[in-house]
């Protein structure tokens, strides 16, 4: 199997965002903070992907999965209305137009590939706003594997649609009615059962954060967003962008989108929800088996995140996040539900693209801070379609009097 995707998808180790160390450490950052039983687990998985990853055939198969299947490269578009409106030149790497509508299919398609060549029969997932647990629930029926996806019942409820997605695909849905019932308890539900059932499963997770190997692991599954887009926005402005924007809630799009851009010039900047500001106002801690930024009370107890977006709605960030911005490469903005309400409808109306409300957090920091960066070239990176939050939505502005 050759000539998969036209771009090279290779890894160069010079780059700022190379390997983490032995330990999986970024800086001070990452590690493996996990029970005894689930070492040799987190080992196991380690040598099997640096093994996969290093094997020309996996590379070859994943790629052909993601041109065929996924229907990668997605495009880079120019948005000429919005860019008219704010005064900066605005370029959209369409994520939301991946098979299953955001760029969690991406590692999940490398994920699930790797457990079929590890053995394992079956997958375990977490979902916050329900794209990640439907992106699994698909690559498992693709490779005839069994799933179990956890989801807050919060979600649950928010997210109606895609928790019926993922039924219709095969996978068994169990509702999380501990703690704030959202994303972070599914992921301590999901971790669970990932140690009682490690022999014949692989924990498939959903971000850039957990113990080592996954942040590095879905980063590199990631990769691929930020190296198409950094060669098409040359082969369209003939350079590289002066700003890329991704939301993030445990970081991947927005570490997918980086790694094209982070030995470049451009500034990258990562938007944060106000409610789940883990890089502004959290301080360092471990949670979910990894050390990093963590939004905490003063006796070290995790807060609480609140996102009107339930795949946001994280209290922590991934650690490759953490150790950019403590060594000023990134920078981590946040931006009010109120400004994301605004942003959804403002791409909506000018470009006749309906963002995930979780990517309206780029475009809201885009149109707040466009005075700052007029004449400037952006690529925003849009992680996902908005159909999922379009419910939600009508409540939203139904209650506003706007729909
Ligand atoms: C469309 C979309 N964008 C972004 C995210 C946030 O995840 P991450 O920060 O890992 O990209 C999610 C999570 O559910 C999502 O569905």
């Amino acid at each position: 199997m050759t000539d998969t995707t036209p771009f090279d998808t290779r890894f160069d180790d010079d780059s700022l965002m190379s390997e983490p160390d032995p330990t999986g450490r970024f800086g001070e950052f990452g590690g493996r903070f996990v029970p005894e039983t689930l070492v040799p687990a987190c080992q196991q998985l380690e040598a099997g992907f640096r093994e996969a990853w290093s094997d020309p055939e996996f590379r070859d198969e994943l790629d052909t999965i993601l041109r065929d299947y996924a229907g990668r490269p997605s495009m880079l578009t120019e948005c000429f209305r919005l860019s008219e409106e704010l005064g900066v030149r605005i370029f959209m790497k369409r994520e939301d137009l991946n098979h299953t509508g955001s760029h969690k299919i991406n590692n999940v398609l490398g994920q699930a590939l790797l457990a079929k060549r590890m053995g394992k029969q079956r997958l375990v997932a977490e979902t916050g706003a329900g794209q990640h647990g439907v992106a699994t629930a698909t690559a498992a029926a693709l490779m005839g594997l069994d799933c179990k996806v956890y989801m807050g019942a919060v979600d649950v409820e928010r997210q109606a649609l895609n928790v019926f997605r993922m039924r219709l695909l095969g996978a068994e849905v169990e509702a999380v009615h501990s703690g704030s019932k959202t994303l972070k308890d599914a992921v301590n539900e999901a971790m669970r059962d990932w140690v009682a059932t490690v022999d014949g499963s692989h924990y498939c997770l959903g971000s850039v954060m957990g113990p080592h190997p996954y942040p590095w692991m879905v980063r590199q599954f990631h990769r691929v967003i930020g190296d198409e887009a950094r060669e098409q926005c040359r082969a369209a402005t003939g350079g590289d962008p002066d700003v890329v924007v991704a939301c993030v809630g445990g970081g991947s799009n927005a570490i997918g989108i980086f790694t094209g851009f982070v030995d470049t010039d451009a500034r990258l900047v990562g938007v944060e929800p106000a409610g789940g500001a883990a890089v502004r106002h959290g301080v360092p801690g471990v949670v979910h088996g990894m050390r990093s930024y963590l939004m905490q009370d003063e006796y070290g107890q995790v807060e609480e995140a609140l996102s009107i977006s339930a795949g946001l709605d994280y209290p922590g960030v991934g650690p490759e996040h953490s150790w950019l911005s403590s060594i000023g490469r990134a920078e981590y903005p946040n931006v009010t539900d109120d400004e994301v309400v605004e942003a959804f409808q403002l791409l909506s109306r000018t470009e006749g693209i309906i963002p995930a409300l979780e990517s309206a957090h780029a475009i809201a920091w885009l149109s707040r801070e466009a005075h700052t960066i007029q004449g400037q070239t952006v690529v925003v990176n849009l992680s996902g379609r908005g159909d999922k939050d379009v419910a939600q939505m009508m409540d939203v502005l139904g209650d506003r009097g706007e729909a």
